[in-house]
């Protein structure tokens, strides 16, 4: 068979196209549906405040790094450790990575069903008089059936090899500079309308006054975990997206935008939920079904929730699909380029192999609730695993890669477009991915081990 054709690659037309594939790809379900529920069992406040301090610390320079790879290589992540190391073992985190695509796209597709479902009903008006009781036990039926979950979540992967079968340019970027900005619009509308709820103010307390009493080395994970999944880092999705950015374009703004359009999302979906879950006396802690519960909520109280109730879910689903996208292509870009599949028949390989075990994730859910792993079933031990312990690790190497072993000079000329821009915070940046980041996530699971503190 034919090996790869290198110089024919396919990759991102404009600067905007990158910044909404990026961006496309950070702001998700993450943003919406994780960040909610995971700060609402971690305290609130003080998870928000040391998750921020994560994105700074760690975020940003992870996901320049991943750029730099990407861009020097413009090979996936196996290729590209390989390439810019020969005959050394860093091409093991790219596998690390390809293995992170697969644990993701197999519990994110669980939820992405779930949003077609209630996308679904929002059309057929189904949460129309229905009380917070009813609503919460409308959800749990839903996720008992096992089989409406299962049709949900294959029709899902099917958009989303959909989008990755046309390619990068006339796919990925095409659809992503549409939706990104529709979905921006619509969450801020969200916010205005919980924030007027009588009793909003206690949401807004519990998301934003921080009570550092609370917390605990599982705290500081967590914050870590979804500091690297929001971002979309540690796996490699942005070496691949990196590997698409054209030479002329700068990575160190790129990453920076991308950071904080992710990060004001997150907090949007915060000033959207919080409001709402304390005026309808739901517990913050309630676990993967909060937004489920609490949006249908706010829809049905508003003026016009028909309307906004569908456009919500729409626009889910579609920040789901920007970031289902880039998960995908990761594991068909190794494809295609290191096994030397076609595109498209790669597409279709991953896609079917990874729906597979998504579906054991979904029935996990629900019909299928046992046998636990520790006290988790399979759709939260993937989630857990690849947000708490893959991710991270996988950043740890990629700084240190960049760090130490791609040599000073050529991280300069990468990020600097040979000496085009001037790249002020160089130094800064360098003794970040040398030292402070590496070792800001080795304490964090020393302190999880309970070997310090
Ligand atoms: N960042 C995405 C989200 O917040 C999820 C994701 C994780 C995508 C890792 C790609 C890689 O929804």
């Amino acid at each position: 068979m034919a090996k790869f054709d290198f110089s024919n690659r396919d990759s991102f037309g404009s600067k905007i196209g990158i910044i909404a594939a990026a961006a496309g790809s950070a702001i998700g379900l993450g943003n919406i549906w994780r960040f909610p529920y995971v700060a609402g069992e971690n305290g609130g406040g003080a998870f928000l405040v040391i998750y921020l301090a994560f994105i700074i610390v760690i975020g940003i320079p992870v996901m320049l790094s991943e750029f730099t790879i990407g861009r020097r290589a413009q090979r996936n992540p196996f290729g590209a450790f390989r390439l810019l190391k020969p005959g050394q073992p860093w091409y093991l985190i790219g596998l690390m990575g390809i293995a992170a695509a697969f644990f993701i796209l197999a519990f994110y597709s669980t939820i992405a069903g779930w949003t077609l479902e209630y996308l679904y009903q929002s059309i057929a008006n189904g949460f129309s008089g229905k009380s917070p009781e009813e609503l919460t036990a409308m959800f749990n039926s839903f996720q008992a059936s096992g089989i409406w979950p299962v049709i949900w979540q294959v029709i899902f992967m099917f958009f989303t090899a959909f989008i990755i079968y046309r390619g990068v340019r006339n796919g990925i970027e095409k659809y992503a500079k549409i939706l990104m900005p529709l979905l921006l619009v619509l969450i801020i509308i969200i916010c205005i309308r919980s924030v007027t709820l009588p009793g909003a103010v206690d949401g807004l307390n519990f998301l934003f006054r921080p009570d550092f009493s609370k917390i605990t080395p599982k705290i500081i994970l967590e914050a870590l975990g979804q500091a690297f999944f929001s971002l979309s880092i540690g796996m490699g999705t942005l070496i691949t997206y990196g590997s698409y950015i054209g030479k002329k374009d700068n990575l160190n703004n790129t990453a920076i935008s991308v950071t904080a359009a992710d990060t004001f999302i997150a907090i949007l979906a915060g000033i959207a939920i919080f409001p709402a879950v304390f005026a309808f006396n739901i517990n913050p802690a309630e676990g993967e079904s909060l937004v489920f519960i609490t949006l249908p909520n706010i829809f049905q109280q508003m003026p016009g929730g028909y309307f906004w109730g569908l456009l919500f879910f729409l626009l889910l689903v579609i920040a789901a699909l920007t970031s289902t996208i880039s998960v995908l292509e990761v594991v068909v870009a190794f494809f295609s380029e290191e096994l030397n599949i076609n595109r498209k028949t790669a597409t279709i390989i991953a896609a079917i192999a990874i729906t597979i075990l998504g579906v054991c994730c979904t029935l996990s859910q629900g019909p299928l609730q046992n046998p636990l792993i520790g006290d988790k079933e399979l759709f939260g031990v993937l989630e857990w695993t690849s947000a708490n312990l893959l991710l991270p690790l996988g950043g740890f190497f990629i700084v240190i890669f960049v760090g130490w072993f791609l040599g000073k000079n050529n991280v300069r000329d990468e990020v600097s477009n040979s000496g085009k821009y001037r790249v002020r915070f160089f130094s800064f940046f360098m003794v970040i991915v040398r030292i402070l980041a590496p070792v800001a996530i080795a304490l964090v699971f020393l302190y999880q081990l309970g070997i310090l503190g």
